[in-house]
């Protein structure tokens, strides 16, 4: 039987623009710009990660206590976006599709690198749908490594050639590709070449198109 594994930012919410406010806002604090065309350089990157990359682009080297409290700055005010978040926030045809597949018993986890993934479902009131989540909080190998999706299809009780990946980042992408999963990337065609299957947005993840994938 086919599963399949959701990424979550930019996938079933669009929270990379909330993690762009808190980035450039850290950016600007240490006196430097930062555009959303670097933010696509942080989709589907740990937070650790993002942060060296950030810093990166800035030409700031900064010891590792200072990272940590920039971390938590910048976790902090991100929080503060996520916590006025609602259902409304779902990308378009994600509710009908997950609802097509609970009706299907058709199981499907989350695979997200995000340590926030919890509390994002719980506000966009998802979190009870998942037969597992899988989130930042429990790898240790960020994406492009599948540790993620490993884990995920694990706990499906499912073999990874069984799993369809839903992702918008390259990492995520290539994650889905090195676990040997089928991937199906939502986005900017060419960034994202590497996908078994391209979509330009979710409502092109119609129910139709799942169907022909788990067939
Ligand atoms: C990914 C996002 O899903 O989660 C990244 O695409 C983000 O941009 C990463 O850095 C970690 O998220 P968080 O919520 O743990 O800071
Ligand atoms: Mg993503």
């Amino acid at each position: 039987m086919k599963v399949l594994i959701f990424d979550l930012d930019g996938v079933i919410v669009d929270t990379a623009k909330y993690h762009y406010l808190a980035w450039r806002d850290l950016a600007n604090d240490l006196g430097f710009d930062f555009t959303e065309k670097q933010n696509e350089l942080l989709k589907g990157v740990s937070r650790v990660r993002s942060l060296e990359i950030l810093l990166n682009i800035g030409k700031i080297e900064l010891s590792d206590k200072k990272k940590e409290e920039l971390l938590v700055v910048k976790n902090v005010e991100y929080l503060e976006y996520v916590n006025k978040m609602t259902s409304e926030e779902i990308l378009p045809g994600i509710e009908e599709l997950l609802n097509f597949l609970e009706k299907e018993k058709i199981p499907f986890a989350l695979g997200s690198a995000s340590k926030n993934a919890p509390l994002i479902l719980k506000k966009v009131k998802l979190y009870d749908k998942f037969a597992a989540i899988v989130d930042g909080n429990d790898v240790s190998k960020a994406k492009p490594n599948p540790e993620v999706f490993l884990i995920a299809a694990k706990k499906l009780n499912t073999n990874p050639k069984d799993c369809i990946v839903i992702e918008d980042a390259l990492a995520g992408i290539q994650a889905a590709n090195n676990a040997g999963m089928t991937s199906v990337a939502i986005g900017d065609k060419e960034l994202l070449h590497e996908a078994d299957h391209n979509l330009s947005n979710t409502n092109e993840l119609s129910i139709d198109f799942i169907k022909k994938m788990i067939d």
